[in-house]
């Protein structure tokens, strides 16, 4: 089993190399020759938002994307470990912080028992975790002034393990002929009534969240969780299910539920702008392959029913002409899930355990992910933030600048990169480069460490969490299952060395 048959982006000597080989691709995107450094970057360009919480400006064009950690505590209180990486998160340089992570507003919605939980219990630690992010912030960079602050709400829908980190309690949206399979027992689709209940605690939520002194909330509607799966909910029966005013009643409604119980939150929306039929191992070589399904295919949202392995972003579009006639204008352009996509949504040369080898070059999703940020803003007066940066390594900042100067995004969101490098947005302002050491390369640990039951975190590259005793736990397991998976193949009679 070979993980690594596409280049890596370390071997390509020059953005040139980097860029030809994206053209060779079949997916260009433009590439300045250098980094540019302080007021010379576009990245070091401030965006007003005349409309959010009364004329605002952002400091930069950098943003952090919501990483959670599973590592919050079982009543879900923030830990230590979840202070550490937004304390990063405030050091990074980023003006924006889209989110903080993922906190689910009823118990039974959350993704795992250790994520963050927003209720009466929990509001105030979570509001000195937003203080004490923004004070660090101030600390090292003088000024908040232009610093911009979300928190991200979800419920985890089909992906809901609120009690066990390996056992799934999903709430599913409608039945889904291919991810069913992951869920034993016969489950019935959640009632419109359950939905109407959700949409409340959102609204409860939203409320604690403009106590606690967020600038936004993020009402996620993406990777696979019940926002997203509404989304495509074609055959569900009801109000929340069919049309397309049917399947965005549940963002409709939250966005009323917000306005009326948190006056004056600006709302964002993250948004899986594509997805794809899911993805499974192929049994002989472990690499990724569209698992087989019927067409047109009904269970995906902008995705061409004929061809389900291809975006189609045209009710994307109308979703975004929606959130503008609603007046939500923050959208954060994701995709797929990373559950049974992850190639598209977090592209990695060495994924995750539970997932697959790349069945391309993993440059591909991370281009793909830019080309559909560029397509939306086109047709949107919204501001756009872009996922899939990390996977540019070194050529991060020559690429952000390129893309932010030509207008096809207006921040640049990062993921892994704020666990493995968080400062590589201060680094790249104010130095014009980067630490190559820290720089992540995909090795997919802060995922598969969750996979298995432990917290997230850069195991091989922070010497904090290299330090930990998780990260041992984590490379025997590793070994084991590559040990049990490299059996299973030779049994399969692979081809490849
Ligand atoms: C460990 C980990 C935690 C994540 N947590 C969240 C989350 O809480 N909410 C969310 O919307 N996305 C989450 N994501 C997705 C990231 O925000 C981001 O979309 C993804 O990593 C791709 O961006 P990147 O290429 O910069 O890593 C997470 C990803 C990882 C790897």
């Amino acid at each position: 089993m070979s993980s690594t048959s596409f280049p890596r982006v370390a071997s390509f000597r020059t953005p040139r190399d980097l860029a030809g080989h994206l053209s060779a691709l079949g997916w260009p995107l433009p590439i300045d020759e250098e980094i540019l450094q302080g007021t010379a970057s576009p990245l070091a360009q401030p965006l007003k938002i005349p409309w959010l919480g009364g004329k605002r400006t952002v400091g930069n064009r950098f943003a952090v994307h919501p990483m959670e950690g599973w590592d919050a505590q079982p009543d879900g209180l923030p830990s230590e470990l979840t202070r550490r990486r937004w304390l990063n998160f405030g050091n990074s340089g980023a003006k924006l912080i889209w989110g903080g992570e993922a906190v689910a507003v009823v118990p039974e919605g959350r993704a795992n028992p250790n994520q963050l939980l927003l209720n009466g219990r929990t509001a105030s630690a979570l509001a000195t975790l937003r203080a004490d992010t923004v004070n660090q912030h101030q600390e090292r960079f003088g000024r908040t002034d232009d610093l911009v602050f979300g928190l991200q709400l979800t419920h985890s829908g089909r992906f809901c393990r609120p009690n066990a980190f390996d056992r799934l309690e999903p709430l599913i949206a409608y039945r889904h002929p291919l991810l069913d399979a992951k869920h034993k027992g016969n489950i019935e689709p959640i009632s419109d009534a359950e939905i109407e209940r959700i949409i409340a605690a959102f609204g409860e939520a939203a409320r604690l969240v403009l106590e606690m002194g967020f600038d936004f909330v993020d009402l996620k509607h993406c990777h696979g969780y019940l926002g997203h799966e509404l989304l495509s909910a074609h055959e569900r029966p009801g109000r929340y299910g069919g049309s397309f005013e049917n399947r965005t009643r549940f963002l409709r409604e939250l966005v009323e539920a917000v306005r009326s119980s948190a006056k004056g939150l600006e709302i964002g929306v993250r948004i899986s702008a594509y997805d794809s039929v899911p993805f499974v191992p192929d049994e002989k070589t472990w690499r990724g392959k569209p698992a087989p399904a019927q067409t047109p295919y009904r269970w995906g949202f902008g995705v061409n029913p004929e061809n389900p392995v291809e975006p189609d972003l045209a009710e994307t579009k109308r979703f975004l002409g929606l959130l503008e006639s609603l007046g939500v204008k923050l959208v954060n352009v994701t995709a797929g899930s990373p559950y049974y996509c992850a190639h598209i949504q977090r592209p990695a040369l060495f994924p995750p355990v539970d997932a697959y080898l790349p069945p391309v070059d993993p440059l591909i999703g991370a281009a793909r992910l830019q080309w559909a940020a560029r397509e939306l803003k086109s047709t949107s007066n919204a501001v756009i933030v872009s996922t899939g940066w990390t996977y540019f390594q070194e050529y991060l900042p020559h690429i952000a600048q390129a893309l932010v100067r030509e207008g096809w995004t207006d921040f640049v969101g990062l993921g892994r990169m704020m666990l493995s490098y968080p400062d590589l947005p201060a680094d790249v302002l104010q130095q014009g480069r980067l630490e190559r050491k820290r720089i992540c390369r995909t090795f997919s640990d802060c995922t598969t460490g969750p996979r298995l039951g432990l917290p997230s975190g850069c195991f091989p590259l922070d010497p904090f969490y290299k330090a930990r005793p998780e990260a041992e736990q984590l490379k025997v397991l590793v070994e084991q299952i590559k040990e049990e998976r490299a059996v299973a193949v030779a049994g399969k009679g692979s081809d490849e060395p």
